[in-house]
């Protein structure tokens, strides 16, 4: 990072912020550690992943769960919202989550033949571009510059990082067309009418969400859809009055007992939350599956996810 990228990551973090962020990414890097109290995250232990791999191969799944890996569901999921403005009525939101793009094994080609037939409004990125958790991103931000060009809607790109993804990517992701958002927040416009999308940093590992900074200049009573890495914002999202809470994290389990039954969910809610629709009091939410994996491609009882979200006026 250099010295201007370092002053505008001042400007739109803020010290406090920004410090803990450098400081928990060295961490992470060095000694594989989560912010929590120093919990071991297994997602960050790729030495497990040459016995998992050993695991799957003799007990016969793992070219099946390789296969699964880029067998990607498109999942239309309509949602109606009591204060949703009626310009964006029939409002069409491609939802990516967990893309751990440069781990896809066919390099995302079936993925981007598949965006290619889809048509939407907006696209989100709800974080973890990146497969690994530490390391070099710039195979990262290759990899989404092609499928970026898979990608075409009216009202553009907009992504928060993940867990797996470093500060410094989002001059990269930026430079590529996504509007990224740092505990900030964008307005959408149609005829009219506005749509907030508020958009936190990774709670999960970096505690770096700011929901009140992300909120500034929003009028209290305005529609908004937030962005968040994982689902473990919900009450924090329910003191906002957000009304739809777009995340992913989970990977549903990614790797699950038959009737998808995730072994492990990596998440810190309750499991009703983990993947799919949900509803908690006055906020409704959707986590996404995702598209990628991560410490294998592999996924067993739980195929990868393309989201389309439609919003519909509630009366
Ligand atoms: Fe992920």
């Amino acid at each position: 990072m250099d010295a201007a990228q370092f002053s505008r990551f001042l400007d739109r973090l803020g010290p406090d912020h920004l410090s803990k962020r450098l400081y928990l990414q060295t961490l992470h890097t060095a000694v594989k550690f989560g912010a929590r109290g120093l919990h071991v995250y297994i997602e960050n232990f790729d030495a497990v992943a040459p016995y998992l791999k050993a695991l799957l191969k003799i007990s016969g799944l793992w070219g099946r769960a390789v296969r699964n890996s880029t067998n990607y569901e498109v999942v239309e999921h309509t949602v109606p919202l009591a204060r949703l403005p009626r310009a964006f009525h029939g409002f069409r939101i491609l939802h990516l989550s967990d893309l751990h793009i440069e781990g896809i094994v066919d390099q995302g080609q079936q993925l981007r033949a598949v965006l290619s037939t889809l048509d939407y409004d907006l696209c989100v990125f709800t974080g973890d571009f990146r497969f690994l958790t530490y390391g070099d991103y710039h195979h990262t931000l290759a990899h989404m510059a092609e499928l970026v060009k898979a990608i075409h809607c009216p009202e553009g790109m907009i992504g928060i990082l993940g867990n797996h993804d470093f500060l410094e990517m989002v001059p990269g992701l930026e430079a590529l067309g996504i509007r990224m958002l740092l505990n900030e927040s964008t307005a959408l416009s149609r005829g009219g009418d506005t749509l907030w999308v508020v958009g936190v940093d990774d709670t999960h590992w970096y505690e770096g969400d700011d929901l009140d900074r992300a909120l500034k200049g929003i009028p209290p009573d305005a529609p908004k859809i937030l962005l968040a890495h994982s689902p473990e914002l919900i009450p924090e999202a329910a003191s906002a009055q957000i009304d739809y809470y777009l995340s992913g994290h989970s990977h549903g389990g990614q790797l699950c007992l038959p009737g998808g039954i995730p072994l492990k969910t990596g998440s810190w809610c309750a499991r009703r939350f983990v993947k799919g629709a949900w509803e908690s009091g006055t906020v409704k939410g959707y986590t996404s599956r995702g598209v990628g994996c991560s410490l294998l491609p592999v996924r067993l009882f739980c195929h990868p996810e393309i989201v389309i979200h439609t919003l519909q006026c509630q009366d």
